[in-house]
């Protein structure tokens, strides 16, 4: 069987997950992450998913997807029916680089305020999340959404400025040289878009829990929501 696309399948590779310290524990639980922008949601999801050994579903990539889509074809993204059209993402390379870039992240939080458009993209991220073993997903409205019963939930933030840092670092590692101050409009812009919209804004579910990884390393911050995940699963 072929893996759906934006999607990873737990691996044999060594656990990698710094800050876990000790062998994977396979777990038949759904785990939903979700926070703003460059608040670290995206790498404490991969560190679970290779911690619990569960697939892991990146949402964002799917709106990514649908930008780019729309971004290659000329389409206008102020028009709902035109990012409709957008969102076969079935040939989308889910390795372009281009995926990562702010010019599509960008677009994909302008059509991800399309109710059509995420109408569309509902199924296959209920199905990721409903599969019998378990998964990771992260994104905006995975525990508010997606996957409501979600046996643990967190809700990953940090501060505006640390993550418009975060985010030049990212975008300077991909050789891409910007201004700090043009990040951090633009973050907040998107802030603004995706908490404000009237479909499935960012929002922390009410049993979620909070993670603010302002002050803390990659590391630190992926040991803490271990942490947190565990003590969901135990029931506490
Ligand atoms: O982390 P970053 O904001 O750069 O991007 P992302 O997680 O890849 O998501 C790209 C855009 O898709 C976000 O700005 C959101 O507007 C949107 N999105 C969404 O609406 N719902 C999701 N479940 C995931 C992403």
């Amino acid at each position: 069987m072929t893996k759906p696309a934006f999607t990873d399948e737990p691996t044999d590779a060594a656990d990698n997950t710094k800050g876990s310290r000790g062998p994977r524990a396979k777990v038949a639980a759904v785990i939903a992450v979700d926070g703003p922008a460059a608040s670290g949601k995206g790498t404490i999801a991969r560190a679970l998913a290779r911690h619990f050994d569960l697939p892991h579903m990146d949402t964002g990539m799917l709106y990514r997807a649908v930008a780019l889509n729309l971004w290659r074809w000329g389409g206008d993204p102020a028009h709902e029916f035109e990012a409709l059209k957008a969102c076969d993402v079935a040939a989308v390379d889910p390795e372009d680089p281009e995926l990562r870039s702010e010019v599509v992240g960008g677009i994909a939080s302008r059509v991800s305020a399309y109710p059509a458009v995420r109408a569309a993209l509902l199924e296959r991220q209920r199905e990721f999340a409903a599969q019998p073993g378990g998964a990771v997903l992260d994104g905006r409205d995975i525990g508010t959404v997606i996957a409501p019963d979600a046996d643990a939930k967190l809700f990953v933030t940090a501060s505006v400025e640390v993550r418009a840092k975060r985010r030049l670092a990212e975008l300077a590692a991909r050789g891409m040289s910007v201004h700090l101050e043009d990040v951090l409009i633009d973050i907040k812009a998107r802030d603004d878009r995706d908490s404000e919209r009237e479909v499935a804004p960012l929002a922390r579910a009410r049993d979620a829990d909070l993670l603010d990884t302002s002050g803390m390393s990659a590391d630190e911050a992926i040991a803490a929501a271990i942490k947190l995940v565990e003590a969901r699963l135990a029931g506490n």
